[in-house]
């Protein structure tokens, strides 16, 4: 039968309405139960399990063949659908209200036992499900993640064609591309020790395909990045990029709000407010203390530094002279709920983040409890407290400290508070834009300025006379789209015209010759008729991975690397033969 055998239903399908037919499904087996004669299988596929009762008295092969069957192999089997008795019908699936009853049964392959539980893959340590990953990828979590993550795409595809974008694929064999982490490389066989450099994004193609008229284009593409990994964060993960010309923010911005409402609805039928409320990203650091706030915490940064200037509290009195500041946080209704112990975590919390310390005041209803009220007088506190809005019973967290560790302490102890009392509204959506990024950063360490984005983006028209006079003031007309706290796509208005670029490297300290050699191509074609242009770039793991509520995107990736980006199922990255290499002209061992 095995070659001819041919499925009628898949083994999610078939209900009462089925009854009487004769049909044939294939799968795998999933659990078998013997109860004296009756053999009983649950038989599944990916689009569900049917129960299927095979009895050996009905002929002699099938009568071996249910002996011998065991978890995991693969069978079809012909058969006539019953209905189950009234006290076996099983509510929960689709199909349990009936059974097939097997005429003739087919193994079409035999399997070892696995060494993890195909359907229960959470009973195993994370290496070993990424070792048989083929089996991991059976059980139910990740066939949804996979399926939610292919609505994604097909939504997006959609979308973005509806909207009149045509997909260009781009060259993986390129040049180093500005995004400014490591880069993977590719020895070049034919042209020896000359490297092709995988991209870190499609940036410059996709520009150039703006000059070359393409007016729409988008991708979804895998981009490539040798930097620390993270839950959020894979050596290869996937883009949807995205470039037109003749745009600006607020086409941008309606196409993908538009784009992420059609994905939110197509996969979870769920509506989502637009437009998304934009923030800038100096207010975002205010507020917040970082660029991607979670907007589902109700708790902002107060900034204390004017009322407690001129404490006797050394701590906050040496800060502020030194140019720091003093900022904190109001916890409503948590003085009893955190403990002293908690408070203790919080701390050594804000100290991983640079924090030499973190005080607080506990508010009751008659009185403050705190290490450090006895160093301020009564007005001082009222004040504090007044500008913080606190009430008995809410509890104050302060660090006081360089900008940057106030802002990093601040943003991740609202983050721990918010976990730790159940602060976050988890029905909510909370997407925003965040906008007017400085175009550059000062590295102290290179003792040079860094593009923020990329060197690619577009100061705004008003700050272009502060490239010599005060550069660090210039906004970018750059955009990050977060949602929950996550950085889920990041774009730009970008430099069309070969002045502004060639203005951008040298503050970049970026010389000519180098600019040639590295961005040659792309400021040969801003000489040809550069249209202005603007794009983003979806990070599509990182949608999937909220989308699905996993808690890592590696969940949400067929294939993914470890935190040491290697491969546990096929062992990349490898050692390689001594002839690819001699073919390569290189050396291994060069350390
Ligand atoms: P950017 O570097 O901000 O912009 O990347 C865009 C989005 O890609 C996602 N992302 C990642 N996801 C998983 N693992 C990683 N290692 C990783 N790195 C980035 C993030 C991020 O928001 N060329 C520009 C885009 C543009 O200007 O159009 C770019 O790549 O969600
Ligand atoms: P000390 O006088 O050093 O014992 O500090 C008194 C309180 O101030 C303690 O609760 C410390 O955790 C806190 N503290 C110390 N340094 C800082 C800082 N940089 N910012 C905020 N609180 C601090």
């Amino acid at each position: 039968m095995s070659s001819e055998l041919q499925r009628t239903h898949h083994c999610g399908e078939l209900t009462d309405k089925d009854i009487d037919k004769q049909v044939t499904l294939c799968g795998w087996i999933h659990t078998r139960r013997d109860h004296g004669g009756l053999i009983f299988v649950d038989l599944w596929d990916k689009y569900g399990m049917t129960q299927v009762v095979l009895n050996p008295q009905i002929d002699q092969l099938a009568h071996e063949h249910a002996q011998s069957i065991r978890g995991n192999y693969v069978i079809g089997v012909v058969g006539k659908v019953r209905a189950r008795p009234d006290d076996m019908v099983n509510s929960k699936l689709k199909t349990g209200k009936i059974e097939v009853y097997v005429d003739e049964l087919s193994i079409l392959n035999k399997s070892e036992t696995p060494p993890i539980s195909p359907w229960e893959p959470q009973d195993t340590s994370e290496a070993l499900r990424l070792k048989y990953r083929f089996l991991d990828l059976r059980g139910p979590e990740l066939q949804r993640n996979l399926k939610i993550r292919y609505d994604i795409t097909r939504t997006a595809r959609n979308e973005l064609h509806r909207h009149g974008f045509m997909e260009v694929e781009t060259p993986m064999l390129t040049k180093s591309t500005p995004e400014g982490a490591r880069d993977y490389l590719v020895p070049s066989r034919l042209n020896p020790q000359k490297f092709y450099a995988l991209p870190q994004s499609p940036q410059l193609f996709k520009q150039i395909l703006m000059v070359s008229g393409m007016d729409k284009y988008f991708q979804i593409v895998k981009c490539f990045r040798d930097e620390d990994l993270r839950q959020d964060r894979q050596p290869e993960f996937t883009q949807i990029d995205i470039e037109m010309s003749f745009g600006n923010e607020k086409i941008l911005f309606q196409m993908i709000e538009e784009m992420m409402a059609a994905i939110y609805k197509e996969v979870l039928n769920e509506e989502i407010k637009t437009p998304f409320p934009i923030l800038k990203y100096q207010d975002a650091i205010d507020r917040f203390g970082t660029d991607k706030p979670d907007m589902r915490i109700d708790m902002e940064i107060v900034d204390l530094a004017e009322i407690v200037r001129g404490t006797k509290f050394k701590v906050f009195a040496q800060v502020l002279e030194s140019g720091g500041q003093i900022r904190a946080l109001n916890i409503k209704n948590s003085a009893d709920s955190l403990s002293r112990k908690a408070l203790d975590d919080l701390t050594e919390i804000a100290k991983t983040y640079g924090a030499k310390g973190m005080a607080w005041i506990k508010v009751q209803e008659n009185e403050l409890q705190s290490p450090i009220i006895k160093f301020f007088e009564q007005e001082m506190l009222d004040k504090m407290l007044e500008k913080l809005g606190s009430k008995p019973g809410d509890t104050v967290v302060f660090i006081a400290d360089t900008p940057k560790i106030v802002a990093d302490a601040l943003a991740h102890l609202r983050l721990a508070i918010a976990k730790l009392l159940k602060l976050v509204d988890e029905s909510k959506n909370a997407f925003i834009w965040v906008t007017e990024f400085p175009l550059v950063e000062y590295d102290e360490a290179e003792k040079r300025h860094t593009a923020m984005h990329h060197p690619f983006t577009a100061p705004r028209e008003e700050d272009m006379d502060k490239f010599e006079s005060d550069p660090g003031a210039i906004k970018a007309r750059a955009y990050d789209l977060v949602l929950n706290g996550n950085e889920i796509g990041g774009g730009s208005i970008r430099i069309h015209q070969k002045e502004v670029q060639e203005k951008m490297f040298k503050l970049l300290g970026i010389g000519k010759e180098e600019a040639e050699a590295k961005f040659g191509f792309l400021l040969d074609a801003l000489q040809y008729g550069a249209p202005p242009h603007c794009g983003i770039a979806m990070g599509l793991d990182r949608v999937a991975m909220l989308l699905t509520g996993a808690d890592s995107i590696r969940d949400v990736i067929a294939f993914p690397k470890t935190q040491k980006a290697t491969c546990l199922m096929t062992q990349a990255p490898s050692e390689v033969d001594k002839k690819q290499l001699r073919e390569l002209k290189l050396k291994a061992d060069l350390s």
